[in-house]
């Protein structure tokens, strides 16, 4: 039994897709979220700006003595794979439980990848998903405005700006008749309900978020490291910009009233 919080980031709301899953399959847990809405997007940014974004970042979190750093950023996942993995604390990032779960779920062998531009460059994605599948035919697709539109709260079902983005987006995925799709972004999990209407029935989306919180958990429980079960796991929430607009946002997304719960850091002192 560990009683220590799980630290958790992203460069702004996207996140809150992983700490929506983690409050679902680990609720005994206390969850730090630290989400860099000062400085997001990061995935148009170049590799060395988003290494050093990541290092204040998990310095922060590091002043909390986390049992376990958990990346909720494509971006960061696969950009700062390396450094990630060389971290004291046990860590994970999306990439690999996403490219698991698609190779195992793919039928056709046919896996779309939705990211942001760092992240499809880095070709992260396709060398798991070859590590589990070596046949498969991977199409990515670099989908940019998703973040924006995010951050800006535009996910509601019948958004007509939000439908035509993904519309074109997808557009090369399904041409290529993918039947499983990553969400290779946490941001994109949030628009799910849109990219799933696009996409039919006949495709299966990988919510990067839920495949974090589903590894996070596999972990804890490996290492020993769980919360006792009779502890309701609590959340802070930390952003590098006003907090007022993440928690109007993120009130939407996760259902429930954070605003409390919600504080500024000034994250350059973190160096
Ligand atoms: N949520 C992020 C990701 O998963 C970040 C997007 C961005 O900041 O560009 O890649």
């Amino acid at each position: 039994m560990d009683k220590r919080p799980i630290g958790v980031f992203d460069s702004g709301l996207g996140g809150l897709s992983t700490v929506r899953a983690l409050k679902k399959v680990l609720p005994c847990e206390d969850i730090i979220y630290f989400g860099d809405t000062g400085r997001v997007p990061y995935g148009t940014r170049s590799n060395e700006t988003i290494e050093t974004y990541t290092a204040q970042d998990i310095k922060f979190l590091q002043t909390f003595s986390c049992k376990m750093i958990v990346v909720a950023c494509g971006t960061v996942s696969t950009v700062s794979a390396e450094m990630i993995e060389h971290l004291v604390e046990p860590a994970t990032g999306i990439a690999k439980p996403s490219a698991a779960a698609a190779a195992r779920v793919t039928k056709n062998g046919s896996i779309g990848i939705m990211g942001t531009s760092a992240t499809i460059n880095s070709g992260a994605f396709d060398r798991e998903i070859h590590r589990h599948r070596p046949d498969a035919v991977i199409t990515s697709v670099a989908c940019p405005l998703l973040v924006s539109l995010v951050e800006s709260n535009w996910i509601a079902p019948d958004d007509e700006v939000t439908n035509a983005a993904v519309r074109r987006y997808l557009q090369p995925i399904l041409a290529a008749g993918a039947d499983t799709v990553i969400l290779g972004c946490t941001h994109f999990p949030l628009l799910a309900p849109i990219i799933q209407h696009i996409a039919g029935d006949g495709v299966t989306l990988i919510d990067s978020g839920l495949e974090e919180a589903m590894h996070v958990k596999a972990v804890l429980e490996e290492k020993g490291l769980t919360n006792e079960a009779m502890h309701t796991g609590t959340c802070r929430y930390f952003v590098s910009d006003k907090p007022q607009n993440f928690y109007t946002a993120a009130n939407t997304l996760l259902g429930e009233d954070i605003s409390s719960q919600c504080e500024f850091v000034d994250i350059f002192k973190y160096i």
